[in-house]
């Protein structure tokens, strides 16, 4: 019944399903509009009626085949009792978390009543969603989660953060064990709310160095697959291990994950040889090339497809839609996915 889900279940359909990373958000109108209404971005976040609607807001402009839930990574460590704020132009901010202390800091206590506005806006959303529409739910994967909640703020490097992990490499592995348990459990919530489909996002995976690899992405992202796919058999999970080039293949065969969304620098004919046939490939497409439009546009989506050989893949970015994009170059670039045969 929806082209995004069939894809999972190995029907092809005709052109490939297309969403985007960061679809709601500030290169739209409407969605400037309800933030406004808002004093800050986790007043939005936790407010079910608002979040449902900023999540439906892409939907009712471009025929999008699937919904992702409004909400950020940055909930769970809220949820925990960390202070996370989000201050205009300057990103998230938190109350850095020391290794030495996280389980005295940190507590799962109130979790699912803290989350619970997460949960009630998929339920609010689902009931308004055409069922040919997939609904994606999601969470941080555990390194990306962890950086943030020990350097406080995004980073080029998160020198902070995984100087603290090298220094104490025992804490730091027993805090993404906590985070991947954590992951699972706002997950499987998630999916008993409504969502049909899950993406993890490891934006800053390319920051952890080979020799941690294993112990630092794929064994904590293991974990967190192993624990839905036994909750919930054949969900579609959508993996988002940004910059890790040819770690890739490991990522895939050891994490077991059903999909992955790739960034920008991985070439599509790399991964088309390289990972699985049976893995659903997702992304790659350049956010800038969105911006500038026209016939750049036009030839990056040709070769996309092109490059994609006939296998069934999920039209997206390569990442998230940055807010100087003229939704009309979105309009555009749904129309030419929509034509491809
Ligand atoms: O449309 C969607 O994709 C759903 C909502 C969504 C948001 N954040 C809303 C948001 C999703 C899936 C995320 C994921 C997220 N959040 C990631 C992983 C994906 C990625 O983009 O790398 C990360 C690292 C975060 C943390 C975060 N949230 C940062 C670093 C920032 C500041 C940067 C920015 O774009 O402003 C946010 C804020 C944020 N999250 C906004 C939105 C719409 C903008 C805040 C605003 O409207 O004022």
């Amino acid at each position: 019944m929806s082209q995004f889900l069939d894809i999972f279940k190995g029907i092809k359909s005709c052109c490939p399903p297309i969403w985007f990373m960061r679809q709601a958000g500030r290169y739209l109108p409407e969605y400037l509009e309800v933030r406004k209404r808002c004093k800050g971005f986790l007043d939005l976040c936790y407010n079910p009626e608002l979040a449902a609607e900023v999540t439906l807001q892409p939907l009712k402009r471009f025929p999008l085949d699937a919904a992702i839930i409004f909400s950020d990574i940055l909930v769970i460590p809220h949820a925990l009792g960390q202070k996370v704020s989000f201050e205009e132009g300057t990103g998230p901010k938190l109350d850095p978390l020391s290794l030495d202390s996280f389980e005295e800091r940190l507590t799962f206590k109130n979790f699912f009543k803290n989350a619970a506005p997460v949960y009630q806006t998929i339920h609010l959303t689902k009931s308004r969603l055409s069922p040919s529409k997939a609904l994606i739910g999601f969470a941080g994967a555990p390194w990306t989660l962890a950086l943030y909640m020990i350097e406080g703020e995004g980073s080029r490097d998160f020198a902070k953060a995984k100087g603290q992990a090298f220094e104490n490499e025992k804490v730091f592995t027993a805090l993404l064990d906590y985070l991947s348990e954590v992951v699972s459990l706002h997950l499987i919530e998630q999916v008993k709310a409504g969502v049909q489909t899950l993406q993890l996002f490891d934006t800053w995976a390319g920051l952890c160095p080979a020799t941690h690899f294993e112990k630092w992405i794929t064994s904590p992202t293991r974990k967190i697959v192993s624990n839905l796919s036994e909750a919930f058999p054949n969900l579609p999970f959508i993996g988002f291990p940004k910059g890790i080039g040819t770690n890739l293949g490991e990522y895939v065969t050891q994490t077991k994950i059903s999909g992955v969304s790739l960034d920008i620098s991985t070439p599509i004919s790399w991964a088309t040889e390289n990972l699985p046939s049976s893995l659903i490939l997702e992304g790659n497409l350049d956010p800038v090339l969105l911006v500038a439009g026209g016939e750049s546009l036009k030839k990056a989506i040709f070769s996309i497809h092109e490059e994609m050989q006939g296998r069934p893949y999920i039209f997206n970015l390569g990442h998230g839609i940055l807010p100087q994009t003229p939704p009309s170059h979105v309009e555009t670039c749904v129309q030419i996915v929509k034509g491809l045969r």
